[in-house]
């Protein structure tokens, strides 16, 4: 499959409609321009077509230097499971790896902790457990 990969955030059309078919907003916790807005902050993206259509978009929010999260990796449904979001990840951790950050994390979806082991990544240690606050 042909596809085209850009290194920008997408219209905000295309992303909105793939970003619902993750249902990560079902409780419309955000409206469509801050998640548009949020994307647009991003330090890096990945987005990725396939005649014309936005299929895969991957980001990463950094500083730069030692904190840097990848986050809302998301592949259409009709194309999950042909290597896409793997791509991503993998165009990512590249773009990681030449800006010289040694330090990537970020939050797996339920289940899908496999998906992301394959690339490399592991679970925090329980010393050093993730932690969070809904505000
Ligand atoms: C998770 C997601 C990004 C994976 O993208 P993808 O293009 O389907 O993944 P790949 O084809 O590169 O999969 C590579 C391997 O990862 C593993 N994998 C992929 N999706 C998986 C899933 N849903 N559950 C468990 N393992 C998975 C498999 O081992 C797969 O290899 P296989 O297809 O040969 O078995 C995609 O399912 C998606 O967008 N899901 C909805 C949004 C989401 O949950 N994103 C993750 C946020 S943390």
């Amino acid at each position: 499959m042909e596809t085209e990969i850009k290194e920008v955030a997408p219209s905000m059309i295309d992303y909105i409609h793939l970003h619902k078919t993750t249902g990560w907003n079902g409780k419309g916790l955000f409206t469509y321009n801050q998640l548009y807005t949020a994307i647009c902050n991003s330090w890096y993206c990945i987005s990725i077509y396939h005649e014309s259509s936005l299929i895969g978009y991957g980001r990463i929010v950094s500083d730069g230097i030692y904190q840097t999260f990848i986050c809302d990796v998301m592949v259409h449904p009709t194309y999950q499971r042909l290597g896409i979001g793997s791509q991503i990840i993998e165009l990512l951790l590249k773009k990681c790896e030449a800006e010289n950050i040694k330090w990537v994390q970020l939050f797996s979806a339920k289940g899908k902790q496999n998906f992301y082991k394959i690339h490399g990544f592991s679970e925090r240690d329980s010393d050093a457990p993730g932690m969070s606050i809904f505000l």
